[in-house]
């Protein structure tokens, strides 16, 4: 088990939700933790209330993270701060994007952008920061359970299988380099994802489509959705989960087994196609 105290953290998303519970969970173990964010106030009181709570030395960027120079600079300034970065987690994350026939470029940029091409650029900006000073570290990547089950969110759902895909490559080639990677795949937690809509960028404004409905079958399946998030698991149970990964270079963290049976369900499915194809002489 690696022990993480000294050690120094770049979480993005970490204003807020499950980015607050993992920059915590790492300070709480004495990780130095730069938290990354948009939302500059939500960033700002995170900072002073980590400070306090923990006594640890932790700090603020802001920065969108689907602006390559952004997430650059906010490596570069953290390189400033602390010096040497052990640790990234790749957790911004938003949802949304529109569904069949309602989708548009500009919501597919939006979505694709914050919750992959970041996560593409973590790994190539922050990968050779880790490399440099070769004592190790860990890249870990928030994707979802929609990284491996599909649900009504296609943008979402590309996004994060992208992120599973990614990290999954990126685990055999980053091992001789002493990184290792991990991919937090979790299921219902209690934040702000459901209101995402307020970190859409100006680039993009009045681009994304529309909001859900207020009535009809989406608007009662996004009622239930809130509901179930309102219950969720707790954000600092999930940083404690990946301060955990992190000691022990897990593969994929889960949060709790309720998406199980339809991962193996789709498992099933695909294991069935091969059997189908078995029986049969192939065409050279
Ligand atoms: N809440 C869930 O049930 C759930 C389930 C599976 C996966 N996730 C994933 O967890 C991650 C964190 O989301 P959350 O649920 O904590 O939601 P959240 O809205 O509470 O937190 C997301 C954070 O990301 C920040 N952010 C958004 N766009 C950004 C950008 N362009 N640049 C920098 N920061 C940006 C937000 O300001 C916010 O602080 C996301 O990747 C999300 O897809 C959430």
């Amino acid at each position: 088990m690696r022990d993480l105290a000294g050690q120094t953290a770049f979480v993005t998303g970490a204003a807020s939700g499950i980015g607050l519970g993992i920059a915590t969970a790492l300070s709480q173990a004495g990780v130095k933790v730069m938290l990354c964010d948009i939302e500059e106030e939500a960033l700002k009181k995170a900072v002073a209330d980590l400070k306090t709570r923990t006594n640890v030395d932790v700090d603020g960027v802001k920065a969108d993270v689907s602006l390559k120079g952004e997430l650059q600079a906010a490596a570069d300034a953290t390189v400033a701060r602390y010096g040497k970065i052990h640790i990234l987690v790749n957790n911004a994350g938003v949802g949304g994007g529109g569904v069949y026939r309602d989708w548009t470029d500009a919501g597919w940029n939006w979505v694709l952008g914050v919750n992959l091409m970041s996560v593409i650029w973590g790994f190539e900006i922050f990968g050779p920061l880790i490399e440099a000073h070769g004592e190790g570290g860990q890249i870990v990547s928030t994707a979802s359970v929609s990284g491996l089950i599909t649900g009504p969110s296609p943008a979402y759902d590309v996004s994060k299988y992208g992120v599973v895909a990614l990290s999954e490559g990126m685990r055999n080639a980053l091992a001789p380099r002493k990184i290792g990677v991990s991919v937090l795949c979790p299921g219902i937690i209690r934040t702000q994802i459901m209101t995402s809509r307020r970190n859409v960028p100006q680039r993009f404004a009045g681009a994304v489509g529309k909001p859900p409905p207020a009535e009809g079958r989406r608007a009662e399946f996004i009622k239930a959705l809130q509901e179930r998030i309102n219950n969720g698991i707790d954000p600092l149970y999930v940083g404690e989960l990946v301060r955990e990964a992190i000691e022990n270079d897990w593969p994929y963290i889960f949060t709790d087994t309720e998406h199980e049976q339809f991962i193996d369900q789709r498992f099933a499915a695909i294991k069935q196609g091969f059997d189908r194809i078995r029986r049969r002489t192939p065409r050279r």
